[in-house]
């Protein structure tokens, strides 16, 4: 069974504790514990030491949009934060971009959707090929 470290702000919190009903996934469970207003900077950045060094196969992350923990998680060199709105979008994260963080918008799109990205996110392997060398391009700055 795959590990997989979580986090959520208060707008994704709802989301997250079903995520976490999913009994085929292990959780690592970094917060929020209630829907108390807090800062999705803080949220993003505590799964990033367990998503670079494989502690866990991947992580997610989740706010309102998304967007904020996109941003967030994408300034850590190494990390590949794809915010996904479909299954097909979660596929292409990891066949093309080799994406390590998922990121759902909880406020966007719906709790069935989110099962589906996730489901098809951890069963996705990158397609190496081509896209091995843009993968690399990504953190020569
Ligand atoms: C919180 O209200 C909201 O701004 C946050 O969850 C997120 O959507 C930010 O990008």
């Amino acid at each position: 069974m795959i590990t997989l470290a979580i986090a959520a702000d208060h707008a994704g919190f709802p989301l997250k504790q079903k995520l976490m009903n999913l009994d085929e996934y292990l959780w690592d469970d970094h917060g929020t514990h209630s829907t108390d207003p807090t800062d999705y900077p803080i949220l993003a950045r505590s799964i990033i030491p367990e998503v670079l060094s494989n502690r866990c196969a991947f992580g997610v992350l989740i706010c309102g949009t998304g967007i904020g923990m996109s941003i967030a998680a994408n300034r850590y060199k190494g990390i590949r934060a794809a915010l996904c709105f479909n299954s097909e979008m979660a596929y292409l994260a990891r066949t093309h971009n080799d994406a390590n963080i998922l990121v759902l918008g909880a406020r966007t799109i719906s709790d069935d959707v989110a099962v589906e990205c996730l489901k098809t996110f951890a069963t996705t392997s990158f397609e190496e090929g081509r896209h091995l060398g843009r993968i690399h391009l990504l953190d020569i700055y």
